[in-house]
């Protein structure tokens, strides 16, 4: 038989994906690990990178998805297709719960139940035009930057990782890891809080200075409230539609996968308040919800019925007490990194309301050195500042989500270590 050659000369890639940088930081991560594992076999490693939980489902939310399983194997239980938008019924538990009670006015119908926040804040790009000027902090969840890469929004990076195209506005100790309000006009605004990477926080005040900026500039919000379940505060806003106005300029991403523990489960959802709008390329006015939910309806099927049923059980009284408990209990790790990290004389921040502290590195080493450093001398992986943007440079994230036995493993490790100040 003659050999069949095929060509695929032809076809063309999209060139934006070749703009990234070398590989998304969670994967570079576990190839550095990988290759210390591969040369140091038998070595018990503890990881503190990855924002990834350890502890198991709440049971309300197991019952739940279990007692969904059972239904779909009737004929009358049986659930096809769902609404792409989520079910009614844990949309309404969201509204209710998440935000009524918190004195926000936001409907069932302006959230949409998806698999992931990093999902919605990555597509939500497919509704927004290509000339919009976007900021983003520095350092920065990097989904954010690197979505925008992907769909051609920026332009080739620097020497120190930033996109030109992009707006950066570095965050430090200096200025409370919030930043300041841009010098420079920009459309679309990505804020997080509780913070991946910093853990910091924002007042009430401060989000209204965000937000009288952006109605002032008609710029739109994009706020990323994954951690809002870590606050401890209750001055403190879990949503940013606590704050007058942010109705009008803010679309909100939520997640199940840190309070709740569904990150292997997948569930999370976008809120888009009706009356935000956008303007088409002829000057219309258009709704954002409505794009949205067009998008969804043709790109997406829905969170399957029985994590969504988990889902709504975490609204539960029996719950609201799981998921408390795993918060606590989390919280509780992130208070002994901080105590144990301060008292071998680091510089630490965070992880009072959220599950990330964040370490100055020692003076001499930068953050991949440390992150080695680490590595090798405690065995404990963490995450280096600058992966998160050239203003994270000098800063080390260490993650609360593990048992207790391991982050106090970790933490003996590293107080073993003899460290110069
Ligand atoms: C992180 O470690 O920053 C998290 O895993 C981010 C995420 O939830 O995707």
């Amino acid at each position: 038989m003659r050999p069949i050659h095929v060509s695929f000369q032809v076809i063309q890639v999209n060139d934006n994906y070749l703009k990234l940088k070398a590989g998304y930081l969670f994967p570079e991560i576990a190839r550095r690990v990988k290759a210390f594992s591969d040369s140091s076999p038998g070595v018990e490693l503890i990881r503190l990178g990855i924002g990834d939980v350890t502890e198991p489902l709440p049971k309300a939310c197991r019952d739940a998805m279990k007692a969904a399983i059972d239904e779909m194997g009737t004929e009358s239980g049986f659930h096809g297709y769902g609404p792409e938008q989520g079910y009614s019924w844990l949309r309404e538990s969201i509204a209710k719960s998440d935000y009524q009670t918190r004195g926000c006015e936001i409907s069932a119908d302006e959230i949409f139940v998806s698999d992931g926040s990093k999902c919605d804040s990555s597509n939500i790009l497919d509704i927004l035009g290509p000339g919009n000027r976007i900021a983003v902090t520095d350092p920065v969840y990097p989904v954010y930057v690197d979505s925008n890469v992907m769909a051609g929004r920026t332009g080739e990076a620097n020497t120190l990782g930033r996109y030109n195209g992009l707006s950066y506005l570095p965050i430090s100790a200096d200025n409370q890891f919030v930043a300041e309000i841009p010098s420079e006009p920009v459309d679309l605004i990505y804020l997080c809080f509780p913070n991946n990477p910093t853990g910091a926080v924002v007042t009430k005040e401060e989000l209204a200075r965000w937000i009288d900026f952006a109605k002032d500039n008609e710029a739109l919000i994009l706020f990323d409230a994954a951690y809002e379940a870590f606050i401890q505060d209750d001055s403190l806003p879990h949503s940013i539609y606590e704050v007058e106005g942010a109705k009008d300029c803010a679309i909100e991403f939520r997640s199940f996968s840190k309070n709740a523990g569904f990150t292997g489960t997948r569930c999370a959802f976008t809120v888009i308040p009706k009356n935000i709008h956008g303007k088409a390329q002829n000057g219309d006015s258009v709704c954002l919800w409505n794009l949205w939910n067009r998008r969804q309806s043709t790109k997406f099927n829905g969170v399957s019925y029985m994590v969504q049923r988990g889902a709504q059980a975490v609204y539960t009284s029996e719950g609201r007490k799981q998921v408390k408990a795993l918060v606590d209990f989390y919280m509780n790790n992130a208070a002994l990194i901080r105590t144990s990290l301060l008292e071998a004389g680091f510089e630490v921040h965070g992880g009072e309301h959220a599950p990330y502290v964040w370490v100055n590195v020692p003076e001499g080493m930068d953050s991949w050195g440390f992150f080695d450093f680490l590595l090798e001398k405690a065995n404990v992986v963490g995450t280096p500042g600058s992966g998160f943007g050239a203003s994270g440079e000098g800063y080390f994230r260490l993650s609360a989500f593990n048992s207790r036995t391991n982050v106090e493993t970790a933490m003996n490790r590293i107080a073993s270590i003899r460290w110069s100040k």
